[in-house]
């Protein structure tokens, strides 16, 4: 009994250490929250909405290639400048690979570019309501941070240009609101501004236009672009940014020396050659996004033309939450925001026809229509 005593002693004394140790953490780490990811349900009857994943699989050159991995490629550092990548999607747009610069997913590229351009002098500046995890970033790199809301018709704020932020980020098309920016304002926006502007375009593949053509006129913009919705490689984990040369070598002195595993960088290659079957799959998620949005409209819900894989619906009875939680009852799982602006919306990702009806017959059931 002596014994187990002073072991429980011990442990509560080492338990008080751990709990006092935060001290030794960054003051901006402490102060953070952190971003938190879209819930991941176990349930393989789930039907998952809530992080805006591509309801069908990636093309059938992915699973080929990584068929074709051989040993000696597990066995060895994947190559570190992703030169197979580089190649096809600098043919793809029309660059030198040089200026193509990829990532662990789009969001190791954001933290890769606020590294870059960031710290306790240098702000970070974007238009609100936008991708969350952006202000995390902010806070892991200790920067001040300049939200500015969008102006009206989720236009580019006025005052962005002169916010004295050397990086800022646009969401186009925006989320989670799923508005579009016309290529042309964005470029206003890069000629009267003197610092880096990352245009993440993570939903481009959904929409009408991009901001590619920007790159040849404007050498302070970057633009990302995610494999994890048009490519459905979400699980993969791939993005890359194509910018200046100028930005370009910054990034390179920050990325981790591997930072792209051989899998992952073979999969990206079969997915990116394979623009047919991108195509069609793109195609069939913006035809279930016009039937969805048609059909909540008729629900009641406000909802503005998304250009992405995912719609925004307002409403006001009942609470946006409520739904969520009764939708979460069934097995359907969309995204709710606590957060200003937002709780009285829902993000529904588009999913196949026979999840999308799941969806709606749930939404009829809780609305009671
Ligand atoms: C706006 C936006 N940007 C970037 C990303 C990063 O995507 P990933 O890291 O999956 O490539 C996401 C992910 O959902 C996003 O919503």
């Amino acid at each position: 009994m002596r014994h187990f005593l002073a072991a429980l002693k011990i442990i509560q004394t080492n338990k008080q250490v751990l709990n006092d140790m935060s001290f030794l953490f960054n003051d901006n780490i402490r102060k953070m929250t952190g971003y938190t990811p879209g819930f991941q349900p176990d349930s393989a009857r789930a039907i998952k909405l809530n992080t805006n994943e591509n309801p069908y699989p990636p093309a059938p050159g992915v699973f080929e290639a990584l068929k074709s991995i051989s040993a000696s490629e597990f066995r060895k550092y994947p190559p570190s400048t992703w030169k197979d990548f580089r190649r096809v999607a600098a043919d793809l747009h029309g660059l030198d690979p040089q200026q193509i610069v990829c990532g662990n997913g789009g969001d190791e590229l954001l933290t890769m570019i606020v590294r870059c351009c960031c710290d306790t002098h240098r702000p970070l500046a974007y238009p609100t309501p936008t991708y969350s995890l952006y202000p995390e970033l902010a806070h892991i790199q200790n920067c001040p941070i300049i939200e500015v809301p969008w102006g009206p018709g989720m236009s580019i704020p006025d005052s962005l240009a002169n916010s004295g932020a050397t990086l800022t980020i646009i969401c186009n098309p925006n989320a989670p609101t799923g508005t579009i920016i016309s290529p042309d304002e964005i470029g206003d926006f890069a000629a009267s501004y003197s610092g880096v502007l990352l245009i993440d375009e993570a939903y481009v593949d959904f929409a009408e236009e991009n901001c590619l053509g920007l790159l040849k006129r404007y050498e302070n913009i970057a633009i990302l672009r995610s494999f994890s919705k048009g490519y459905s490689l979400a699980g993969m984990r791939f993005g890359y940014i194509m910018t200046s040369h100028l930005i370009a070598s910054a990034l390179m002195k920050v990325k981790d020396s591997y930072n792209v595993n051989i899998a992952t960088q073979k999969a990206a290659v079969a997915a990116l050659l394979d623009q047919d079957y991108f195509l069609d799959n793109v195609a069939r998620i913006k035809n279930e996004r016009q039937r969805i949005t048609l059909a909540l409209r008729n629900l009641g819900f406000e909802i503005t033309d998304s250009h992405t894989n995912f719609i925004l619906a307002k409403i006001e009875e009942p609470e946006a939450k409520y739904i969520h939680d009764q939708l979460a009852e069934r097995d359907i799982y969309i995204r709710y925001f606590n957060l200003d602006g937002l709780r009285d919306k829902l993000r529904i990702s588009v999913g196949t026809p026979a999840e999308n009806d799941e969806l709606l017959n749930g939404m009829v059931e809780i609305l009671g229509k």
